[in-house]
């Protein structure tokens, strides 16, 4: 018997090593600068799978779409659960949520299962929705005006709005009892002051979950202590109109936990990171590409325009109360579409799972690999997102790439004839999929549904490139882009 076979297959053997030229950190430089030139360069040279020493870590990168399933369904080997608990608390600074380390026994996947989907969608959908015209319409944020031109950068524009509404929608206002002029502006006062603030911090958030001390950073530090200030349980408690999200960590916090209030508070931070860091760049995203394709914003001012139409609405900027049930946002396939482009396009989160045990990963191609105990086991959709055999022309942005021939929803795509699985993977996979992810882009088509229906926009030089992405993010999520796009927006004179 051949001593390289086992029952016919290749005596299974470690994924081939990379272990760069730096000690320590290893192929993080190479990587950092342009993780998909880099993977798919290292995949030309090594096949499906191989493993890079980065900043002191032996990462096994999957990079075959057909052997996804191997690491994504939820097998006995693999422990999600790790590495997301150790990267929250270094990042954040909460106790630990492993009900392992015993400072808590909430089932944090089951709390944002049950107040992030289903049932507890409407409510969120029809509060965003007020604080999205609030903002745009009724406070001193936007101002717009019918007669002249507002000029702001696209990217500035979606952090304000996005940010203040996403805030009021999952922690509600304090207002008291009293709702005088005074107390609103002190409410206006601390949302700004918590965008200041988030911003700072989510600077420093990469340099955090490579592993870096907070202390290193003062400003970004004492931004996240601020943030953890305003949302420490004394204060959390006066506010009204809290989403079910926080209101059900606060309860399970103080039942569950033997977290301090300092703790506590920080868990809150954490959420507010993970609503909005991804949401405020996929926004932006959106609205960039929708504004620089003459043929996706006609196609969705029409769409818009048919739902408005169906469901008996007027558009008056005096009076902005539009809301769109939940079935009507979901019969919206062009804004579907327009979003997915826009974040096939900008989205490079790593899919991350941890080795339990010494075990065999079986490849597609029949390949068997050894993975060690503690071995990380890296997935980048980007490699899919970019995938030319998958997407044609994968740079360039096709605003009905998600859409059938029938201007439905399009959900096969293929790969050498063969149909995928896994084709479109920004919000993560399995059972580590972000939970707030319908959320999230109800959030997205509610902000581009209400500027169409307000707005006119052009950008101020409608020649004017894409900007480049940050990389500094690649492996986090959505990506920023490196600099700001001027547009102009005034109300419509036509509604
Ligand atoms: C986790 C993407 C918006 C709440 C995640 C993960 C990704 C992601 C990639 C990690 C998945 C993994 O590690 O495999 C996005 C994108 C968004 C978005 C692209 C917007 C376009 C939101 C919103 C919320 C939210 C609006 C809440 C309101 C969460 C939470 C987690 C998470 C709580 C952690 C889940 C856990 O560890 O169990 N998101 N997200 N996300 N997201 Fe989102």
């Amino acid at each position: 018997c051949c001593p390289l076979l086992v029952n016919g297959h290749r005596r299974p053997s470690e994924p081939a090593v990379e272990n760069g030229f730096i000690p320590y950190l290893g192929c993080a430089l190479q990587f950092g600068a342009n993780p998909l030139q880099f993977l798919r360069s290292r995949q030309n040279k090594y096949g499906h799978i191989f493993t890079c020493k980065i900043a002191g870590q032996y990462i096994h990168f999957l990079c075959d779409p057909f052997s996804y399933h191997s690491v994504i369904r939820q097998g006995r080997h693999l422990d999600w659960r790790k590495f997301h608990f150790a990267t929250s608390v270094k990042a954040f600074g909460h106790d630990s949520f492993d009900p392992r380390h015993g400072h808590t026994t909430e089932n944090l996947h089951q709390t944002f299962l049950k107040t992030l989907q289903g049932e507890a969608l409407p409510s969120l959908i029809e509060t965003m929705m007020g604080h999205l015209q609030d903002v745009m319409l009724r406070s001193d944020t936007l101002s717009p005006s019918k007669d002249d031109w507002e000029v702001d950068g696209i990217f500035a524009f979606c952090y304000k709005v996005m940010f203040e509404s996403g805030y009021l929608t999952l922690f509600g206002k304090d207002l008291g009892e009293d709702k005088c002029q005074a107390r609103q502006e002190a409410q206006k006062a601390l949302v700004l002051n918590a965008l200041e603030n988030f911003k700072e911090f989510d600077k420093i958030f990469p340099a955090l979950v490579a592993g870096l001390p907070i202390h290193v950073f003062k400003s970004g530090y004492s931004a996240r202590e601020n943030l953890a200030k305003t949302m420490n349980p004394e204060n959390l408690s006066k506010r009204k109109n809290v989403s079910d999200l926080i209101a059900m960590r606060m309860i399970l916090n103080d039942s569950l936990s033997t977290f301090n209030d300092l703790s506590k508070a920080r868990t809150h931070v954490a959420l507010l990171w993970a609503s909005q860091a991804n949401t405020l760049p996929a926004t932006f995203w959106s609205l960039l590409y929708m504004i620089r394709s003459p043929d996706a914003i006609k196609a969705a001012r029409k769409e818009v325009q048919k739902v408005l139409e169906d469901a008996g609405l007027t558009v008056d900027p005096n009076n902005p109360t539009l809301s769109f049930t939940r079935e009507q946002l979901d019969n919206m396939p062009v804004l579907d579409s327009i979003i997915k482009e826009a974040m096939r396009l900008s989205s490079a989160s790593m899919n991350v799972r941890v080795a339990k045990e010494d075990f065999l990963l079986h490849l597609d191609d029949q390949e068997v690999y050894r993975i060690r105990k503690d071995d990380v086991i890296a997935l980048y959709p980007p490699m899919l997102h970019y995938d030319q055999e998958i997407y044609e022309d994968p740079y360039e942005y096709k605003f009905d790439r998600f859409l059938d021939e029938k201007g439905q929803e399009k959900t096969t795509f293929h790969r050498n004839g063969r149909r995928l699985r896994y084709f479109y993977m920004p919000f993560g996979s399995g059972v580590t999929k972000c939970p707030g992810r319908f959320f999230a882009v109800y959030e997205i088509k509610q902000f581009l549904t209400l500027v169409l229906s307000y707005f006119d926009m052009e950008l101020l030089d409608p020649a004017i490139k894409v900007p480049p992405l940050d990389q500094s993010r690649a492996g986090l999520g959505i990506l920023q882009p490196t600099y700001d796009v001027d547009f102009r927006y005034k109300l419509k004179s036509d509604y």
